[in-house]
């Protein structure tokens, strides 16, 4: 596999993990009110400070700008499709964070909104990696070149993830816990 591709199927895993606690905190935060809200403010800080900080605007300054430079007739509706969604995560972690500090306030609808929101979010990051490795993974594959993967690979392999490169730090230890007792990779390995 090509060293750009490894990083970033490596990141999608630890992300879809993720995608699948918080659907899990969702599930138990509308059964009974349960939820782990400390848990809940750590993966809102990582994804804050990975996906949206460094993985998304590298797949799209790298990987999706090199794709269109070779056949934009083959990519531009989906990569439109993939970047308008990127640049809609910060609102997307914003209401996450808002219906948080909502729930950690309480009042009566504090619950069926954070649920409502963590179940929202987990199911579009859940179908955003999709659609990336499916489709534009896929897609790149088969029209980019050499010259072009080794600029993207560079680019990738510089990624500091604090999931995925040694051990997490201490905020994202319960993370890394949660991720691997679900029986997902272990990220970074
Ligand atoms: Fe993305
Ligand atoms: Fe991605």
């Amino acid at each position: 596999m090509r060293p750009a591709m490894w990083v970033l199927m490596r990141e999608h895993l630890a992300l879809r993990a993720v995608a699948r606690i918080i659907a899990m905190e969702s599930a138990l935060l509308a059964h009974d009110g349960r939820v782990d809200i400390l848990l809940l403010e750590n993966i809102a800080a990582y994804i804050a400070e990975f996906p949206n900080r460094i993985h998304h605007p590298k797949e799209e300054a790298y990987l999706f700008h090199a794709m269109r430079q070779r056949a934009p007739e083959r990519c531009t509706a989906l990569l439109d499709r993939l970047m308008n969604e990127h640049d809609k995560e910060a609102d997307g972690t914003a209401m996450f964070l808002s219906a948080i500090q909502a729930y950690k306030k309480g009042g009566p609808f504090a619950i069926t909104h954070l649920a409502e929101v963590t179940g929202t979010y987990a199911k579009y990051l859940e179908r955003h990696i999709e659609i990336e490795n499916t489709q534009a993974f896929v897609l790149a594959e088969e029209i980019l070149h050499e010259s072009d993967w080794d600029v993207i690979n560079a680019a990738f392999l510089a990624n500091i993830d604090p999931l995925v490169s040694a051990a997490p730090g201490p905020r994202f230890a319960e993370l890394y816990r949660r991720i691997v007792a679900l029986g997902a990779p272990p990220p970074g390995i």
